[in-house]
């Protein structure tokens, strides 16, 4: 077996190559992610804050399709600030317009509290009961005691950083490696508190700087669309990469026919980092409304309450006036094949740049 410059990922987790599917929130299937492991990279499902449940049917679904490991992702958030009867009032005041235009009536009230915080005791008992090979957090990291308790049970974790500070701070909670996220990244930036739309470093920065300052692998993020991007992060000093967007044209997933079209046309400058959807910073197609909102970055409720006020917008489908399309700049280099046929081809490209 050909062996990677730096074995370290592939031998923390056993692959045969150093390349890990991005879980994607509403866009991976346990079919993409069976059959990129199948395929001897990491595959992953996005469960977001979805309830303990679903790690058990995750879990499930994936061992029911694969002997290798995979990757069960989870978003890790912080206390979310309690939103004043005033601000809800002027946010609803400022979604108005589009609502009307879109003709999807009032502007909704919220409908849900805060989702917890940090790592529930449920999820925590579930994760231990299911053992998932791979963990991986976004947004934040468990408190220091479920840390000890799911590395006793000998699963791996790792976790976002999207600066040199968050990543020395994964090194430090223990995480088996650390994933560099860079500006360039399709979907939720996975900065540990809510930041600016404007906040951020590029791949090409981030990981050497990370690479420097951490002694775990180091998993570049954003931005990397082919094989040759690959190649460029070991060079960075990375040990495996992590790829969302060009999974996204994969017919493994999940991805609406709309997105497709907008990855298969995209040229890099179609994206924009909007907090105006979730609450958070995510990279997604340039709507109008996330251009609109640009102004009022930092205004919105928190993670999983502003969906109340923008879930009728993100599946407005009106000519994309509104629309949530989360994908990446690097689209524009991703192709429409079978998730086993795109490992390969990026394995075998990357090694052959890398002069295996
Ligand atoms: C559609 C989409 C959804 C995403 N959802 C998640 C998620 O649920 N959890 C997570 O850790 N990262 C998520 N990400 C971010 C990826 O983990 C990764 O950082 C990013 O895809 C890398 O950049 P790239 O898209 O240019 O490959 C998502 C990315 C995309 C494109």
């Amino acid at each position: 077996m050909v062996r990677w410059p730096d074995p370290r990922l592939t031998d923390l987790f056993g692959l045969a190559h150093p390349i890990i599917q991005a879980p994607m929130g509403g866009s991976v299937t346990p079919e993409l992610a069976a059959a990129v492991s199948n395929a001897g990279g990491l595959g992953s499902l996005g469960l977001t804050i979805d309830p303990p449940a679903e790690v058990r049917e995750g879990c499930r679904a994936m061992r029911a399709a694969t002997n290798a490991a995979f990757n069960i992702n989870l978003f890790i958030l912080p206390q979310a600030a309690a939103q004043s009867a005033e601000a809800r009032a002027t946010l609803r005041a400022r979604l108005a317009p589009v609502y009307a235009e879109l003709g999807l009536g009032e502007v909704p009230q919220p409908q849900h509290g805060a989702p917890a915080q940090g790592l529930s005791d449920e999820m925590l008992e579930a994760l231990l009961a299911q053992r998932p090979p791979v963990l991986s957090f976004h947004f934040g990291l468990p408190g220091p005691a479920a840390m000890a308790r799911l590395k006793a049970a000998g699963i791996k974790m790792i976790c976002t950083a999207s600066t040199v500070a968050e990543a020395r701070l994964v090194e430090a909670a223990g995480c088996d490696a650390v994933i560099a996220q860079g500006w360039e990244a399709g979907g939720h930036r996975g900065a540990h508190a809510p930041n600016g739309p404007m906040d951020g470093v590029g791949t090409m920065a981030l990981v050497p700087q990370v690479v420097d300052a951490v002694r775990i692998p180091v998993i570049a993020a954003g931005g990397i669309g082919d094989a040759r991007g690959i190649a460029a992060a070991f060079m960075l000093g990375a040990a495996g990469v992590q790829m969302g967007t060009a999974f996204l044209h994969c017919p493994e997933a999940s991805t609406d026919m709309r997105r497709r079209q907008l990855i298969a046309l995209a040229d890099g400058g179609d994206t924009v980092v909007t907090d105006a959807y979730s609450g958070r910073s995510a990279r997604a197609y340039r709507s109008r409304f996330a251009r609109d909102m640009v102004p009022f970055a930092g205004q919105f409720a928190g993670y999983g309450q502003m969906y109340d006020f923008t879930d009728r917008l993100c599946d407005a489908g009106a000519e994309d006036v509104a629309s949530f399309h989360l994908y990446g700049q690097a689209a524009g280099l991703g192709r429409a094949l079978p998730a086993a046929e795109l490992v390969a081809e990026l394995s075998e490209g990357a090694l052959r740049l890398l002069g295996r």
